[in-house]
């Protein structure tokens, strides 16, 4: 397994395949550009050449080319292994991947690629279908790009297709294919006389469908069901065609809509996304951030557009995605839109779309205000709005969104006439109230699981010049002109991180030097994750300039504050003992140790 894994990963060019999602340019020894695992304006995203490995100094992501695929197309393991494989020209034996391989999903994945070739040869076949086709406005080459197909009129179709071609009806029906008969006499075809949208995953592979109806049969819409293959919670419809754009213009639009979302495409915005009628989640969320530094929500003007706007919202704010919502004229959809009125008309929307937070005070006033005149509203209305108005505000998690609500609120209230500027601040006094309020009862509630705290990362007690000079020093065992140095005082240190502990503890039992300087050594010498990656972050790094002295400065630096931290706890422990015979001999000795190290250290 690790040969196999390692004889890809050698053939693999990680810069090559990182620039594919990633602008890099050449820093150094290595390449840099903006960290696609989280937002930031300058590059800390680090890619070597001589490592094959990829370090962001702003977040911490790190690996090698599994790890890049697995995170930025949400793979697993044994996904991102099948693909880079074919990247590198390597076959894969069956019995060469992990055991669960010969699993279920592959012969579901097989079923459902096979469901939908059937459906667009059906599609060719079937006059009726092309014309509801053109006459929704899709041209020929969209059609083909979205592989949209039909499913025929009656109930065994597919059924027959797929027994023909020997595959079994159970699984069929585990891919969301065919449906079971109630009575258990045999199965029938799940999708009829409709047209059909294939769903892909990630990968680009065919794991569900949608199928519309072509008059106004109900539902208008039917899905696949969640099988292996397909969790609605993490799906998002047009995914693998969008990503790229997505990332190009670092940012997204998310629709509802199956059509909406490929009239989109058609009409140039090809960086668009669906939902598919079901609630936008954290794990939606999760992967956007990974390209998008923008999200624009388009979805339909009615209140349940709305209500779905502000919880998507919500969702993409508490991910702290800065997120628009996009009005669009009452009744229309964004297919309807570009078909109407164009791409123009499109855009301009996009540009006059509203933040999140806006757009959820808009939505208060106006359903208080009940389209009347906000003139014509009695105070004790305006009072409302501006209690629920705070009260989204409060839920805010950035500053700058908070006082933008509190500006759009302040003309509501009657101190507003006579001073703008005292309204705001009473509002804002208000706003802080409710804020303490919560965080108390917040506090009373136990801490949240998922705290944005990486697992290595330095206790608060640990002054950072310290953390900095562990590092230094690490750096320099790795360094030709300072090993010596740095590996001749290892064994002293008293280190305060973990992690760091651990890779000394390692670097010492190591073979002696050269190995040190020999990256692509060090790395198969060492197995842990969190160990390579701390030192993919090491070798990485090139600046300040390491040498001898630096190195020394800093052993020297972590030897003191050693020093001081000991004196400090001997000072407070004699300051804490009783004051009897035997207490009095142990604190002349410990004294005389306290001016020892006094003495010894420089403060
Ligand atoms: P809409 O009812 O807004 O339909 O549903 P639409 O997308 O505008 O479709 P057209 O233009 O009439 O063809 C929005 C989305 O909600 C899901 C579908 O994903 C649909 O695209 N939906 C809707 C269902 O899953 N089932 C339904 O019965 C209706
Ligand atoms: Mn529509």
């Amino acid at each position: 397994m690790r040969d196999l894994r390692e004889e890809i990963r050698d053939r693999i060019d990680l810069v090559d395949l990182v620039s594919q999602y990633v602008k890099l340019e050449r820093a150094g020894k290595n390449f840099k550009g903006l960290c696609p695992f989280h937002t930031e304006k300058t590059p800390s995203f680090h890619v070597s050449p001589a490592l094959n490995r990829f370090h962001c100094f702003g977040c911490g992501a790190s690996g090698d080319a599994f790890g890049f695929l697995m995170q930025i197309e949400g793979l697993s393991f044994r996904e991102a292994m099948r693909r880079l494989a074919e990247r590198a020209g390597i076959e894969l034996r069956a019995d060469s991947l992990p055991q669960e391989t010969q699993d279920e999903r592959d012969r579901l994945r097989k079923l459902v690629y096979a469901a939908n070739f059937f459906y667009r040869q059906c599609l060719k076949r079937t006059p009726s279908a092309q014309q509801y086709l053109a006459q929704r406005g899709l041209t020929p080459e969209t059609i083909e790009a979205f592989e949209l197909g039909y499913a025929p009129d009656g109930w065994d179709y597919l059924l027959k297709f797929l027994q023909k071609h020997n595959f079994n009806p159970q699984e069929a029906e585990a891919a969301g294919l065919l449906k079971a008969r109630e009575d258990g006499s045999g199965y029938y075809d799940r999708f009829r006389n409709r047209i059909t949208f294939p769903i892909h995953d990630a990968a680009g592979r065919v794991v569900a469908f949608g199928a519309r109806t072509m008059g106004n049969d109900e539902p208008k819409y039917l899905n696949s069901p969640e099988t292996p293959l397909f969790e609605k919670r993490n799906t998002l419809y047009g995914w693998h065609r969008a990503r790229g754009e997505i990332l190009k213009q670092r940012a997204a639009i998310i629709v509802e809509g199956y059509l909406d979302l490929i009239m989109l495409h058609q009409y140039g915005f090809t960086h668009s996304l669906a939902t598919l009628g079901t609630a936008f989640t954290d794990d939606h969320a999760a992967r956007l951030k990974r390209l998008a530094e923008r999200v624009y929500l388009m979805f339909d003007s009615d209140s349940a557009g709305v209500r779905a706007a502000l919880r998507a919202g919500e969702v993409l704010m508490q991910a702290g995605i800065p997120t628009f919502v996009v009005h669009l004229p009452a009744g229309e959809d964004p297919d309807s839109l570009l078909r109407t009125q164009g791409a123009d008309a499109l855009q301009r929307a996009l540009d006059a779309a509203t933040p999140v937070a806006l757009f959820g005070i808009e939505q208060i006033v106006r359903e208080l205000a009940d389209e009347r005149n906000p003139i014509d509203l009695e105070p004790a209305t305006k009072s409302l709005m501006v209690e629920r108005g705070l009260d989204w505000a409060a839920n805010l998690s950035s500053e700058l969104d908070r006082v933008a609500c509190l500006e759009r609120l302040a003309p509501l209230t009657a101190a507003y006439l006579t001073s703008p500027q005292a309204a705001l601040q009473a509002l804002q006094q208000e706003l802080r109230r409710r804020l303490r309020a919560r965080r108390r009862n917040r506090s009373a509630e136990p801490p949240a699981q998922n705290a944005p705290q990486p697992p290595d990362a330095p206790r608060l007690s640990i002054p950072k010049a310290v953390f900095q000079a562990e590092s230094e020093t690490l750096r320099a065992t790795l360094h030709q002109e300072s090993a010596a140095v740095a590996l001749e005082h290892l064994p002293e240190i008293e280190w305060k991180i973990p992690l760091h502990a651990q890779l000394a503890e390692r670097l010492r039992a190591l073979p002696k030097p050269p190995c040190h300087y020999d990256p692509g050594e060090l790395l198969h010498q060492i197995d842990e994750e969190p160990l390579k990656d701390l030192l993919t972050a090491l070798l990485m790094q090139e600046s300040p300039p390491m040498n001898p002295e630096w190195a020394l400065g800093c052993i020297q630096r972590l030897k003191e504050h050693a020093l001081r931290q000991k004196r400090l706890r001997l000072a407070t422990e004699i300051a804490q003992q009783p004051a009897h015979e035997d207490a009095e001999r142990q604190n002349t000795e410990k004294l005389q140790e306290y001016w020892r190290i006094r003495v010894e250290s420089i403060d």
